[in-house]
């Protein structure tokens, strides 16, 4: 097992909504899990019989309620996607009593508890981390709002308990009737120098930063977390042969170069996953399959030279990969 990784077993299922399942996972000896703020998250290690290693990045829920689950769970609820690999396999696969392995938790999207008032914004299963934030507000007493929006209250995961614990700070929107929400009236609403923390579809995300910038906000009052990744195409799976430590790493289908080498512990630098920051490139010593870069980090000219690669989401088409790692 790759260090710091924890073995969990599946404790109990929960249907949400058609598309939205919850999972509790239970520490598999017992012992508590790390603490984690509103916002972290954790790698999910899974196999699959036919795609071999899959890791997918699920946001810690908390609770169903107020009070906190026990030190030795972790919450989390799954939307399956309708084109999909990995969601799609854990909702057909997980069962009361399956065992995986999580990653420790991680939080690129913490909560300030110092912000004197707090806009939640959530978009679908983005409210996974909205709703942790929002139990954590109400129970520090804070000054907040949330807004929670999807195409309706069927589909919408936590609607019902979101709903009793923010009580008259939620409003929800529904897509199918309103159409899209009004992102900049409701940013106007707001009182002065509220921090806004969204959580949904690119789109929703981009269309919030717009509108705080229309309305002169300081970009940093506008703090995100987008759940899809930059990856979205058809994959082959490859060999990655590390030339300093002579370590081969086979990289799935289904799996990013990054997730397969932390997987097996090799010690890497990574941010956002995206292919934006900048922080994972490995220079490429040889490669005897095109590369095929997804990033939005390096320039044309450096893609075009294929001496490095963003490896959080670019990869090859098959053969073997030589980095300098
Ligand atoms: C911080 C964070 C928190 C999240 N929290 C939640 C949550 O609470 N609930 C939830 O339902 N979803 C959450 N997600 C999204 C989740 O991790 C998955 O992306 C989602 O379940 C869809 O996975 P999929 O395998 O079904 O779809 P896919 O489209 O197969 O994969 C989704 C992502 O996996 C990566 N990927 C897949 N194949 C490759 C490949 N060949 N090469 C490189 N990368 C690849 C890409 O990043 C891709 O965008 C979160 C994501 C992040 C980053
Ligand atoms: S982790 Fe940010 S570019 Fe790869």
């Amino acid at each position: 097992m790759a260090q710091g990784n924890f073995e969990v077993v599946v404790a109990g299922i929960r249907q949400l909504t058609p598309r939205v399942r919850e999972f509790l996972l239970r520490s598999a000896g017992g012992a508590p899990l790390p603490e984690y703020t509103a916002g972290a998250h954790v790698a999910l290690h899974t196999m699959s019989a036919e795609r071999g290693l899959i890791v997918r990045h699920y946001s810690l829920v908390g609770g169903q309620d107020l009070a906190d689950d026990a030190r030795d769970t972790y919450r989390i609820a799954v939307q399956r996607e309708d084109h999909a690999r990995g969601s799609a396999h854990i909702h057909a696969s997980f069962e009361v009593g399956t065992r995986l392995r999580i990653g420790p938790p991680l939080n690129n999207f913490p909560l300030d508890r110092r912000d004197a008032n707090v806009l939640l914004l959530a978009g679908g299963i983005g409210i996974t981390p909205i709703f942790s934030m929002a139990r954590s507000l109400v129970r520090r007493q804070r000054n907040f709002r949330v807004f929670y929006a999807g195409r309706n209250a069927e589909g919408m995961a936590y609607h019902g308990e979101l709903a009793q614990l923010a009580g008259e700070r939620v409003r929800f929107h529904y897509s199918d009737t309103q159409g899209h929400p009004d992102l900049e009236a409701l940013l106007r609403e707001q009182a002065e120098g509220t921090t806004v923390y969204v959580c949904g579809p690119a789109r929703m995300i981009e269309a919030t930063q717009a509108a705080a910038a229309r309305l002169g906000w300081a970009p940093a009052r506008v703090r995100s977390e987008m759940f899809g990744a930059g990856f979205s195409g058809v994959a082959t799976p490859f060999e990655v042969r590390l030339r300093r430590s002579g370590r081969t790493v086979h990289v799935g289908a289904d799996t990013s170069i990054l997730d397969a080498l932390l997987n097996e512990g090799v010690p890497v630098l990574w941010d956002c996953r995206r292919g934006e920051c900048g922080l994972c490139p490995l220079p490429v010593v040889s490669c005897n399959g095109a590369i095929e870069h997804h990033d939005r980090y390096l320039s044309a000219e450096e893609k075009a030279a294929g001496e490095t690669l963003c490896i959080c989401v670019s990869r090859t088409r098959g053969g073997e990969l030589v980095l300098d790692a």
